[in-house]
C-alpha cells in the first residue's frame, strides 16, 4: 500500500492488480464479477483495518495463563453506499463477522452526475465505532463525499472510505471535503470521461455486480 497523500492510500499489490483487472475485462461474468468484488473487499479491508485498537485479554491455554491481544472497544459499522457498495459487504464480514452493517442509498442523476439520497439506516450509537464507507467507484467523489457527511451528520467520527477503482478528480473532491478521512483505493485511474465514468474504469459497478441493463 503506498501512502498517496495524508489520509490517502493506494494499493500496490499484485494480487489487488490483478483482480482489479478481472473486474475491468467486459468478457467477466456476473457470477466471476461479483466474487471478485468480494475477495478485492477482504484484501483491501484486511489493510484498511490494521489499526484497529486492541486491549490485552487474559486467556487461559492448556499449558498456562497469558495476556493477550484482542480488538479493543465498540465492533465495526460497516456502510456500503447502495447499490454497488452492498458487493464488498460480504468481504468485510468475512475479515470481522461481528460487524454492524448501516445502509446508504444514493443514486446519481444521469445529466447531472449529481447524488440524490434515497435511504439511510445507520447503526447505533455509531459515535464510538470505526466505519467503513464501501463504494467500488470513486467517480466525481459526490456520492463518496455526501454520505461520508451523511455518517458524519449522525455522529460518525473515525470513518474510512474504500473504493476498488478511484480517479483523480473523484480523490480530490472527498479528500479535499473531509481531510479527516482515511481513504484507500485499489488503483487510481486515469480521468473522468465527459460521462461521468471513470477511463477506463470498468463500466458501471452496480450493473455489472446485479446483472443488470
Ligand atoms: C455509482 C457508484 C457510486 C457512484 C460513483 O452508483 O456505485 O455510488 O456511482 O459516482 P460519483 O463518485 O460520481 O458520485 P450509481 O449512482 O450508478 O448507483 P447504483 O450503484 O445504484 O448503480
Ligand atoms: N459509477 C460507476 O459504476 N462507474 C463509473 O465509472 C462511474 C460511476
Amino acid at each position: 500500500m503506498i501512502k498517496f497523500d495524508e489520509n490517502v492510500y493506494i494499493f500496490d499489490h499484485p494480487l489487488i492488480k490483478h483482480k482489479i483487472s478481472i473486474l475491468r475485462d467486459k468478457n467477466t461474468g456476473t457470477n466471476e464479477f461479483r466474487s471478485i468484488v468480494e475477495e478485492l473487499a477482504m484484501l483491501m479491508g484486511y489493510e484498511a483495518l490494521s489499526d484497529l485498537p486492541i486491549r490485552m485479554d487474559e486467556v487461559e491455554t492448556p499449558i498456562a495463563k497469558c495476556k493477550t491481544p484482542v480488538l479493543d472497544g465498540r465492533k465495526l459499522a460497516v456502510v456500503p453506499i447502495l447499490r454497488a457498495g452492498l458487493g464488498m459487504v460480504p468481504g468485510i464480514l468475512a475479515l470481522v463477522p461481528t460487524a454492524k452493517v448501516g445502509h446508504i442509498g444514493m443514486y446519481r442523476d444521469e445529466d447531472t452526475l449529481q447524488p440524490h439520497e434515497y435511504f439511510c439506516k445507520l447503526p447505533r450509537p455509531i459515535e464510538q465505532r470505526v466505519i467503513l464507507v464501501l463504494d467500488p467507484m470513486l467517480a466525481t467523489g459526490g456520492s463518496g463525499s455526501d454520505a461520508i457527511t451523511l455518517v458524519k451528520k449522525h455522529g460518525g467520527v473515525k470513518i474510512k472510505f474504500v473504493s476498488i477503482i478511484a480517479c483523480p478528480e473523484g480523490l480530490k473532491k472527498i479528500h479535499s471535503d473531509h481531510p479527516d478521512v482515511q481513504i484507500y483505493c485499489g488503483t487510481l485511474d486515469e480521468k473522468l470521461n465527459e460521462n461521468g465514468y471513470i477511463v477506463p474504469g470498468l463500466g458501471d459497478a452496480g450493473d455489472r455486480i446485479f446483472g443488470t441493463k
